[in-house]
């Protein structure tokens, strides 16, 4: 193995990512006098957080009544009981005063009237525990993650946090009482190896999306976090719930708000129906995303799709209006003229399903912990690991994820977070002394890949992963498709050992860096179609056609799935928390979910 000089840096915690959730925690950590880093595999304002465009949810009560319970109801059974309702009553419950310091930080909310945030609806969110339409999702025109990135980080410029920019984390550091003691990361502009020591680290690195060929993620949305917690041994958790968004452009995967059915767009089929209000009686077009997304795929299967080759529908806002269009969604009328070359004050926009968002990921509780099972203890903490954000699954999302309660879970546990490592570390602590070999697993996985000199170039076998996900983890899946699934991700997991880097340099575009992107995601891919596979029954968005109902008497439970070296996947579960946190609230029973 080539020697590597590896460059030493000391903080109190270190944070990996600097999307919404990174940057919340990373400045809250600095407010706290925590000597805080940030490490970030691009420059911050790049985040895929700054695709974010409809909203975030918190009971204002702007529009119309409202209330923080009404939310609580909407989110689990949005996420079809398979949420754990403490962090849920977590979530909703600080996200009023969440939303309101994001407007003293300087968010530019749109306003009503009378100078108050705005607030649309959105899929799934209603008043009385299901009966009104709530308006609950706070705007920025259609460019809210934008406007909430820019000041998270102008906050995070004004306290004392350092910025360790295009870094790229590379594996977790233990000791051996299986601490989490630090992270290792690549120099991505000078091609050097670094080490950051934490008395904690904060995984903040996103979601797997690009593990499919269509999706709306960033290209740098690799699974860098979970990719780590896989490699050390650890499970990820309800990795089979992969989130289809309604509206992506057909042909470019570009997300087209649910903020465009909220301000009243809809679907149309080949006949020109709304065909929603078959599936979704009273919620039509804003029933939850796995609700739609199926009835687009129902849709095209039966023959009712448009375009040349009927696999599409269409989002019709022509009737909007101008107003509307220009004030509330400049940004989707702008997208779709470059991507799908259409004026939507006059023709419908092509969409199909498309993935959008990871509800699995790395198991935490709701201060931001990440817990394993261990033993008779389901919710063991693996002291000095933390994640949050697309990257953790807390379970605030349970199954299905409601639109604009992501850019929620971002600040509200970002915040969390900062909370916990203020109540559990000590400014300026020693840290403790680590053998030089806690490197060495790391750091020859590093050489071998950098070296890798196989017959098999990185991108063949990406594209065989995107291909074999997108056909088989898909919004329907039998045990037909998953079995085969499960078959062909193993053979694509197993031809990296035949894997051809060709440009071995260190540094940002080269193939080693997407070499390393790679081997995160074919592990979660893995997982996911496993995952997948295992579980027998249909619940929020993993729907099976040939176990087409909930079970809660054997479902009712997270998946663990570890993989080991050779890609195989090891399966536990952990139960669901029915519990709430305080009396406020009452712990919502499992129900047939309809919209
Ligand atoms: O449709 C959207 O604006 C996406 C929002 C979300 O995923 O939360």
């Amino acid at each position: 193995m080539e020697s590597y000089k590896v460059q030493q840096h000391k903080f109190d915690v270190v944070v990996v990512g600097a999307g919404g959730a990174g940057l919340r925690a990373t400045f809250g950590l600095a407010q706290k006098g925590l000597k805080a880093a940030c490490v970030s595999k691009v420059f911050p304002t790049r985040s895929h957080t700054v695709a974010a465009q409809g909203g975030i949810a918190a009971a204002l009560g702007n529009m119309g009544e409202d209330d923080w319970r009404f939310h609580f109801y909407d989110t689990i059974k949005g996420g079809d009981w398979l949420g754990d309702q403490d962090a849920i009553e977590y979530m909703c419950k600080h996200a009023p005063e969440a939303v309101i310091e994001l407007e003293h930080y300087g968010v530019p909310f749109s306003r009503t009237d009378e100078g108050k945030i705005y607030q649309r609806p959105f899929g799934g969110m209603t008043t009385h525990y299901g009966k009104g339409t709530a308006q609950r999702t706070c705007a920025a025109a259609d460019r809210t993650g934008h406007a909430i990135l820019h000041t998270l980080y102008q906050q995070s410029l004004a306290h004392d946090a350092t910025f360790f920019i295009e870094y790229f984390a590379t594996d977790l550091i233990f000791d051996d009482e299986g601490v989490c003691r630090g992270v290792l990361a690549l120099d991505l502009n000078e091609g050097t190896l670094h080490v950051f020591r934490g008395q904690a680290v904060v995984l903040a690195t996103g979601g797997y999306g690009r593990a499919y060929f269509s999706c709306t993620s960033a290209h740098t949305c690799t699974g860098d976090g979970g990719g780590m917690v896989l490699r050390a041994g650890l499970a990820l958790q309800d990795m089979e719930f992969v989130q289809f968004h309604p509206t992506g452009i057909y042909g470019a995967g570009c997300l087209i708000t649910e903020g465009v059915r909220g301000e009243g767009g809809y679907l149309t089929n080949s006949q020109g129906e709304r065909f929603m209000e078959r599936y979704a009686p009273s919620a039509k077009d804003l029933a939850s995303r796995d609700v739609v997304s199926r009835a687009e795929t129902i849709e095209i299967r039966e023959g009712r799709g448009v375009g040349e080759n009927a696999d599409h529908t269409y989002l019709n806002l022509m009737h909007l209006g101008s107003d509307v269009i220009n004030e509330r969604l400049p940004g989707i009328a702008e997208t779709a003229r470059i991507f799908a070359g259409v004026d939507v004050a006059k023709e419908p926009i092509p969409v199909l399903p498309t993935v959008h968002y990871n509800m699995g990921g790395i198991p935490t509780n709701y201060h931001g912990e990440v817990v394993q099972k261990k033993g008779d203890d389901p919710d063991a903490v693996v002291p000095g690991l933390f994640a949050i954000g697309e990257a953790g699954c807390l379970s605030v999302h349970g199954a299905n994820r409601l639109g604009s309660n992501s850019l929620l879970d971002l600040v509200v546990f970002g915040r969390a977070v900062a909370h916990r490592c203020a109540e559990i570390i000590k400014p300026g602590a020693a840290h403790k002394d680590l053998p030089s070999s806690v490197l060495d697993k790391a750091l020859q996985r590093f050489d071998t890949l950098r070296h890798a000199d196989g017959g098999t170039p990185t991108a063949d076998i990406r594209i065989q992963m995107q291909k074999t996900m997108q056909s088989d983890a898909a919004v329907y899946r039998t045990q037909e498709t998953l079995q085969d699934g499960c078959e062909k991700i193993a053979k694509v997991h197993a031809s990296f050992d035949d894997v051809r880097v060709s440009d071995r340099s260190m540094v940002w575009n080269s193939d080693l860096v997407e070499t390393l992107e790679l081997s995160n995601l074919l592990d979660q891919a893995v997982a996911t179609m496993n995952s997948a596979e295992q579980r027998k029954e249909s619940r929020g968005a993993h729907a099976r056609e040939d176990f087409p109902d909930r079970d809660d008497g054997e479902w009712m439970k997270h998946t663990l799935v570890w993989i080991d070296d050779a890609g195989k996947s090891r399966f536990d579960y952990r139960p669901v928390h029915m519990n709430t946190l305080t009396d406020d609230v009452e712990t919502v029973p499992p129900k047939k979910r309809v919209y």
